[in-house]
């Protein structure tokens, strides 16, 4: 066993949403892990009756097609962009191609835990930041940044918290960072930002060559189960990701998907629309009950709640998953994701009676 590996837990993602309706005999609505109950495009599910005649093959190891809609949606050469098995792969890629043992990250927390557990598998020195206000002060983190520091995340807007930072921050940090230091952004949840000060990162690529950013399809395009994700950065980054990528890291249904779903602005808009218009709904609820819930520009809210860990069990014996945040270091908080209106209701009455009794 590799020694920075004797501490590490494995990652628990608990029981499947088809196991814990069995456990408990009934349906449950999840609200745990961000996903987005919105689906994915029809142009997806068209797509992927096609894509079954295709099993035999291994996948396009290029994956030049995805690759194109990337460079027109993006409006950057295919040399821009890595794909890979979920940004969870990117992350570890990441970690594997830009670190040495013993050389340093720095993360501001708490935050999605796969940058500390990739880092740790490697051999690399974690530095937390932890952020007292529940959001990131760029200005606090960059005084933590040396040359020695090779690579620093920065989860934007942030899970658990959902809280984010700006352009004008952004930027302020890049400058301050030394052109060798990689700073990772994760805009896994980015498409959900609708603050006019959230940054523009792509702009910002074409300045600082140390910038990576990262996307998902796991979020607003609903295909999490198909695990596809993408870095987008300068070349010469890439190209050091691409010597480790495994050959056929992203399969042809994930490819053929993610391409679809690219085509379908319309309804990635309307997907948008609706979680934003619900975040306002759902945070106005919360906020009349008396409850703190921290201004989210993402597809999940997070809210203070006496009891949480209580209270999450009590609402999954009603069919209601959420996310307990005890394990990002927040035990009197709940995370709640977004999800159609009618599943928001049914939460909030729960929620309602729920609060009377604990
Ligand atoms: C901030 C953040 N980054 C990355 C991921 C992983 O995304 P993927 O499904 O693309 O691996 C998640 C998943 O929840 C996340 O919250």
């Amino acid at each position: 066993m590799r020694s920075s590996i004797q501490n590490l837990i494995p990652y628990d993602p608990g029981l499947t949403q088809e196991q814990l309706e069995e456990k408990l005999g009934k349906t449950i609505l999840k609200l745990s892990a961000n996903e987005s109950l919105w689906g994915p495009s029809p142009l997806v599910t068209d797509i992927l009756q096609k894509s079954v005649t295709k099993l035999n093959f291994y996948p396009d190891g290029i994956a030049q097609e995805l690759k194109k809609a990337l460079s027109s949606s993006w409006n950057l050469p295919a040399e821009n962009f890595c794909l890979g098995n979920g940004t969870d792969e990117l992350i570890f890629m990441l970690a594997t191609a830009f670190l040495n043992p013993g050389e340093e990250v720095v993360i501001p927390t708490p935050t999605f835990s796969s940058y500390a557990s990739s880092v740790t598998i490697v051999g690399g020195k974690v530095t937390l930041v932890p952020q007292k206000d529940l959001t990131f002060n760029l200005k606090e983190i960059a005084r933590f940044i040396h040359p020695g520091v090779k690579i620093v995340f920065l989860c934007n807007p942030n899970n658990p918290t959902g809280t984010f930072f700006s352009h004008a921050e952004l930027e302020l940090f890049l400058k301050k960072v030394p052109p060798k230091t990689l700073v990772v952004l994760d805009e896994a949840y980015g498409h959900y930002a609708t603050d006019d000060r959230f940054p523009r990162s792509r702009e910002l690529l074409k300045k600082y060559s140390n910038l990576i950013i990262l996307r998902t399809f796991s979020k607003v395009y609903s295909l999490a189960s198909l695990r596809v994700g993408y870095a987008v950065a300068a070349p010469q980054v890439i190209k050091e990701l691409e010597k480790i990528r495994q050959p056929y890291n992203v399969n042809t249904i994930a490819q053929m998907a993610a391409t679809a779903a690219l085509q379908d602005e319309k309804y990635l808009q309307k997907v948008i629309k609706e979680t934003v218009r619900e975040r306002e709904w759902l945070t106005q609820e919360l906020r009349q009950k008396g409850l703190t819930v921290l201004p989210s520009q993402s597809n999940f809210l997070l809210v203070r709640i006496n009891n949480a860990s209580l209270v999450s069990e009590k609402l999954l014996q009603e069919g209601i998953l959420v996310r307990n945040t005890t394990s990002f270091g927040l035990p009197d908080w709940l995370r709640i994701t977004l999800a159609p209106h009618q599943y928001m209701e049914q939460f909030v009455q729960y929620l309602e009676k729920i609060l009377l009794t604990v």
